[in-house]
């Protein structure tokens, strides 16, 4: 076998975009070009996540820039450059993102026939403390003709096209599926390119690692305090679990795909349907999940087949390992 430390036919995400699309039927390039589009605004998301330390002392100098503009927070420059860049591509007609309370309407010109809804720097809490965080994006077909509607992206998770995530972790990581199962792309930054490093990835059936915000245990169901009792005080003399909690989505998803186990964000007393939204975090994960061969749901129902009523809706959220996620759904059953 070839020993050279430079591969000179390597599968670039771009490769493998343009490949896949090639493959498909009537199939006209303006889903690579929206990809490749999105893969764009990540690298620069990835940029700016990387350097973001130095841009927060520039601005503590008077907390504004040279040129004189307040400095944008992360999560807006990253929500713009997802907003531009997918704009540019001529492929999309509305857009669904967290940090817009309306549907975003692609002007006239440039419209496409996809419906994009993402996340676009999701972790919120972890930026301040250099702790991952990631992108997260849904791509659907319109489904209405003339002007976009919130009806365009109010599809079921079963409708997706495309999704995958980013993790800006200690490499800069892109989950891919467009249905034909997931692939995994690392960012090497000499190249700016994506390399294919893991085609076609399953998840274990069963893992040892349980991952929740097990603060809010007290207002939490009984039947989830059972379960996480189960996984702490095992009856049958198994080990015990053990405990990972991010606190950022992806890592914490790309963590249960690399690892196996099991990640929820349950409904409690305080947030009766969670703290996850549907359009832009729980749909694109649970596609990825089951491509990998994973379960995702609600506690009463397959994520992908929620009927979406309103572009940020909440649902609770449980995924993971088949064997977890259905050992969990069977302390649901326990208590209904
Ligand atoms: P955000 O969109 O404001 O970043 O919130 C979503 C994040 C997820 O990444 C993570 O799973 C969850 O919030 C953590 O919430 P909590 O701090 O309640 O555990
Ligand atoms: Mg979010």
């Amino acid at each position: 076998s070839d020993q050279s430390a430079f591969d000179t036919d390597v599968w670039t995400l771009t490769r493998f975009v343009i490949e896949t699309g090639r493959q498909a039927k009537g199939a006209t390039g303006e889903l690579t070009q929206l990809i490749n589009a999105m893969l764009t605004a990540i690298k620069a998301i990835s940029s700016a996540v990387r350097k973001a330390g130095l841009a927060h002392l520039h601005g503590l100098a008077g907390a504004v820039n040279v040129t004189g503009d307040d400095v944008k927070k992360l999560d807006v420059l990253s929500n713009d450059l997802v907003i531009n860049m997918l704009q540019a591509s001529y492929s999309t007609c509305c857009m669904v993102s967290e940090e817009n309370k309306e549907l975003i309407i692609t002007p006239k010109d440039k419209r496409g026939k996809y419906v994009v809804c993402f996340d676009p720097l999701d972790g919120s809490s972890n930026i301040d403390c250099l702790a991952s965080i990631g992108t997260i994006f849904a791509i659907y077909k319109r489904v209405s003709e003339g002007e976009p509607t919130d009806k365009d992206a109010l599809q079921q998770g079963n409708n997706i096209v495309c999704a995958g995530y980013a993790l800006y972790g200690s490499a800069t990581l892109v989950a891919l599926s467009t249905g034909a199962g997931l692939n995994f792309f690392m960012l090497d930054p000499a190249i700016g390119e994506f390399l294919l490093t893991e085609r076609n990835v399953k998840i274990k059936p069963k893992g040892k690692i349980y991952s929740l915000n097990e603060g809010y245990a007290k207002y939490f169901h009984p039947s989830i305090n059972e379960y996480l009792k189960h996984k702490k005080y095992p009856e049958d003399g198994s080990s015990p679990y053990g405990a990972r909690y991010v606190g950022s989505m992806v890592s914490d998803i790309h963590r249960t795909l690399a690892y196996g186990g099991i990640f929820m964000y349950p409904a409690n007393e305080k947030s009766p349907k969670g703290k996850l939204r549907l359009l832009y975090e729980c749909n694109p994960i649970a596609f990825l999940i089951e491509q990998a061969g994973g379960v995702a749901t609600t506690g009463t129902q397959r994520i992908l087949d929620v009927q979406p009523e309103a572009l940020h809706q909440r649902v609770p959220f449980v995924v993971g390992s088949p064997d977890d996620v259905n050992e969990y759904l069977s302390f649901v059953k326990k208590f209904q």
